[in-house]
């Protein structure tokens, strides 16, 4: 009960400072992203160096991507985020989002590039080191592996990785499992449906 209860101010605090900052129509975007895992995604985005460069594999409708946009406006970085904007992998079938994409991020456009294609594509000719990296896209094990054999080499030693659809999505426990805590440098985290770690 207490913990819930510090739980939801914690958050609740975040909510403030984020609509305090004028970014408050981010709420809009629609997503399958709970409210305090888009604050995560803020609040994980914030405590990255200034300058730092955020990666989103899989941006869909840009809800995500207006949160972590917001982090890299504060820390003066840069969003990269990479998408087929096709909805592969998505129950609800294929269909271009790259307008409503464009749409819903207009606000952070000028903290946005944007990279349309495959993601193992993307990954080989990208050539920052990423400070955060936030990885949903294909959920399936062996197209989630294939972008963490793609993108993790990208990352900075103590960069941040965080994976959405850790609490459902088999594919992405698993990679979790054998990959990710070979190389992470803590623990690791998990809030909701999300896991972060430092590698
Ligand atoms: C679950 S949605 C992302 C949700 C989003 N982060 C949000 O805030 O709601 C997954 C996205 O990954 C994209 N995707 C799936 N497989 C991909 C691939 N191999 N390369 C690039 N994008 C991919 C889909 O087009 C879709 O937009």
């Amino acid at each position: 009960m207490l913990e819930n209860m510090l739980f939801r101010l914690r958050w609740f605090k975040e909510k403030i400072d984020f609509k305090l900052k004028g970014f408050g129509d981010s709420w809009k975007v629609f997503t399958h992203l709970t409210v305090e895992e888009r604050l995560l995604l803020y609040h994980l985005g914030k405590k990255r160096p200034q300058g730092a460069v955020f990666v989103e594999i899989g941006s869909y409708l840009g809800a995500s991507s207006c949160f972590l946009a917001a982090a890299a406006h504060e820390r003066e970085g840069v969003l990269h985020c990479v998408d087929t904007w096709n909805n592969e992998g998505m129950t609800e079938g294929q269909r271009d989002t790259w307008g409503e994409f464009c749409q819903n991020t207009l606000p952070f456009s000028d903290k946005i590039m944007t990279h349309r294609g495959k993601s193992i594509e993307i990954a080989k000719m990208f050539k920052s080191k990423i400070d955060l990296l936030f990885v949903d896209g294909d959920h399936n094990y062996e197209m989630c592996k294939a972008d963490m054999e793609a993108w993790l080499p990208h990352l900075k030693k103590g960069g941040i990785l965080i994976m959405h659809d850790y609490g459902w999505a088999d594919g992405v426990r698993k990679v979790v499992d054998e990959i990710v805590k070979q190389k992470q440098t803590d623990n690791g985290q998990v809030m909701q449906n999300t896991y972060w770690t430092t590698l």
